[in-house]
């Protein structure tokens, strides 16, 4: 499914993601500045979480828990050295605990992704359209 969006539209295309979505392990493609983070913040949002959801920047993982309970994880590999350090955080466990799983940057490691997966693919149009293809 191609998606095109400007900001004002990111509410409706994260609810299309959650309604399309057969797996819970969502991984984001798109290059820096393609909107992933922001993204991820509404889908998070959508799902019932208020804690306030930030780029795990310093750490691999961020976790939250939703109103009703479920656990989110958003993963960001853009500083990973290696997939070992990924591994390491015991990785491959995340992807199996049916929680939602929300990874930007999983080209950083590919060897660890879940075949149980959806995969999200931006691209930057213009400054404020972007691309979106859901797999
Ligand atoms: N349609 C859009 N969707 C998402 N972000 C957009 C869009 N149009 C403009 N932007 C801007 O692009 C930037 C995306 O940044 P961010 O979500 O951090 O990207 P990434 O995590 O992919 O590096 C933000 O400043 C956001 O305001
Ligand atoms: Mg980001």
């Amino acid at each position: 499914m191609h998606l095109e969006y400007t900001i004002t539209e990111l509410p409706a295309i994260a609810t299309k993601i959650l309604e399309t979505s057969t797996s819970k392990n969502i991984l984001f493609f798109g290059e820096m500045g393609s909107g992933k983070t922001t993204l991820i913040k509404e889908i998070v949002k959508q799902l019932g979480v208020h804690d306030t959801v930030s780029s795990p920047t310093f750490s691999i993982v961020n976790e939250y828990m939703s109103d009703d309970d479920q656990t989110v994880f958003h993963f960001d590999f853009y500083r990973i050295e290696n997939e070992q350090e990924a591994f390491e955080i015991g990785l491959d466990e995340y992807f199996e605990k049916n929680a939602w799983c929300l990874a930007e940057w999983p080209e950083n490691v590919k060897n660890l992704l879940p075949l149980n997966r959806t995969e999200i693919h931006i691209t930057i149009l213009d400054m404020d359209t972007r691309k979106l293809i859901i797999k």
